[in-house]
């Protein structure tokens, strides 16, 4: 039977894990990766595929994940196997463990280089390098941090150490309280910029934008990277929060939290989105930046608020808290499994599994300059990362966690574990998880490959 408590230790009180998971959840995802996918793939419809694909998809398979860890306790992967083992069925279920942890791994990598952007945008901003800056000054100044792969190395070294500092010191001390302050500061901050956008960008161009849905412009392609941004921006699909959930004691709703964190997750997305496109229409700037987005877009918006070199540093900082909050996730469920299984220390596997995607992620960052005429699909490492991870690895995790719950387990256990006291809410979870999700997985898949 899996133990009550998992032995890496247990949130000290149910804010703590949704502040956690909303800390995995909110990040570089929905401030970088949500504006400049909904840049390229042409606005509003996209939106609304992906918000469609939150609420459908998402929350429920949140909830479904954040069970089967707090049935199980234990990594991701151990969590697997013990579930299986009680409910009655093959270990072939702890492979999609291992998915997770390769999955974790492989975003880790580039997530540290794009985090090592935000860090060096701090001081950027808070030299005064973004006073009297015009959109082309801005692009350049971004071309020109690209083009210097020394510089990157450094910061995505330093954003590596960061993350791997606070892993190894364990689940409660650090991490819970830094989420508490830094969440909300992040959260002003961006109504900040919105209302900046509101007085000086255009700011119904940009919520026209963001809102007015034109369906021509959505490709089977786009609907596949909407769903995959569903899944990143969420963390779900990798057992970042299922082994969150492990921690989470028994007593909590999880319906309830799996909702906290879905809303303050959106919010900080369209929030995102609203702050960005005013800005940019504004400045003549075209919405299909690609990656370097709002790199290029806020610094102008820096630029020309009052404070704005108090506001940008701030900001930037915020951006690189709300990295630093999900990039341990991405480690954890590799570094409980190193403990459980080999009896590693945490700290020494914390470093392994950091010291490996920092190897992977210098690939990452040469593929922005000295590499960048080496491509796979058309894709240099870090998009390739980028796109094999969140569109097909995370979706696929994400497709066998809906078929665990909904087919394979006893409904009597996920019931006694969900515990959700509105029958009618459980049958529409349950029709979600079991039909829904995972139909939806597949043709979004198998449409994008043209075979559908
Ligand atoms: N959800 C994070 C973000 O939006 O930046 C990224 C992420 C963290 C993805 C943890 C997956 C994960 F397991």
């Amino acid at each position: 039977m899996p133990a009550a408590v998992s032995i890496h230790g247990q949130w000290s009180t149910r804010l703590a894990f949704v502040l956690a998971a909303t800390g995995s959840a909110v990040g570089l995802g929905n401030v970088w990766r949500f504006p400049y996918i909904v840049g390229d793939n042409g606005g509003g419809a996209f939106v609304l595929v992906y918000l469609l694909c939150i609420l459908m998809i998402g929350l429920p398979i949140m909830m479904a994940e954040i069970l089967l860890g707090r049935l199980g306790r234990q990594s991701p992967i151990n969590t697997m196997l013990t579930v299986s083992r009680a409910e009655g069925l093959s270990r072939g279920w702890g492979l999609m463990g291992w998915i997770g942890v390769l999955a974790g791994f492989l975003i880790l990598s580039f997530y540290s280089v794009i985090a090592g952007w935000a860090l060096a945008y701090v001081f950027k901003a808070g030299s005064g390098g973004f006073t009297g800056l015009d959109a082309e000054g801005s692009s350049e100044m971004f071309g020109a941090m690209l083009a210097n792969p020394e510089a990157l190395l450094a910061w995505h070294t330093i954003f590596m150490v960061m993350t791997a500092m606070v892993v190894a010191r364990g689940v409660r001390s650090g991490l819970e309280r830094a989420v508490t302050i830094l969440m909300p500061a992040l959260v002003v901050l961006l109504v900040i910029l919105v209302g900046y956008a509101m007085a000086h960008g255009d700011f119904l161009g940009g919520l026209a934008f963001l809102l007015r849905p034109d369906f021509s412009a959505l490709s089977a392609n786009a609907v596949l990277l909407a769903m995959g941004q569903a899944f990143f921006t969420l963390s779900l699909g990798m057992g970042a929060i299922m082994v969150y959930g492990s921690y989470l004691s028994s007593e909590a709703s999880i319906a309830r939290a799996s909702a906290a964190v879905v809303a303050s997750d959106t919010l900080v997305a369209l929030l995102a989105g609203l702050a960005i496109f005013p800005i940019l229409l504004a400045a003549g700037l075209s919405p299909g930046q690609g990656p370097g987005l709002i790199f290029v877009t806020l610094p102008l918006a820096f630029a020309e608020m009052p404070l704005g070199l108090f506001f940008g540093t701030l900001f930037f900082v915020l951006l690189v808290f709300a990295a630093w909050t999900s990039a341990i996730s991405l480690i954890e469920p590799a570094v409980a499994f190193l403990v459980e299984n080999l009896g590693l220390s945490r700290v020494f596997a914390t470093t392994l599994v950091a010291m490996l995607a920092w190897l992977l992620g210098i690939a990452a960052l040469l593929s922005l300059n000295v590499w960048s005429g080496f491509t796979l699909f058309d894709k240099g490492v870090l998009d390739l990362l980028d796109y094999v991870t969140a569109n097909i690895l995370l979706p696929l995790g994400g497709f066998l966690i809906a078929i665990f719950v909904g087919w394979r387990m006893s409904q009597s256990s996920v019931m006694n574990e969900l515990r959700l006291r509105n029958m009618r809410a459980f049958r529409v979870w349950f029709f979600l998880v079991r039909y829904l999700a995972p139909t939806a997985i597949v043709v979004v898949f198998l449409r994008a490959v043209g075979v559908i």
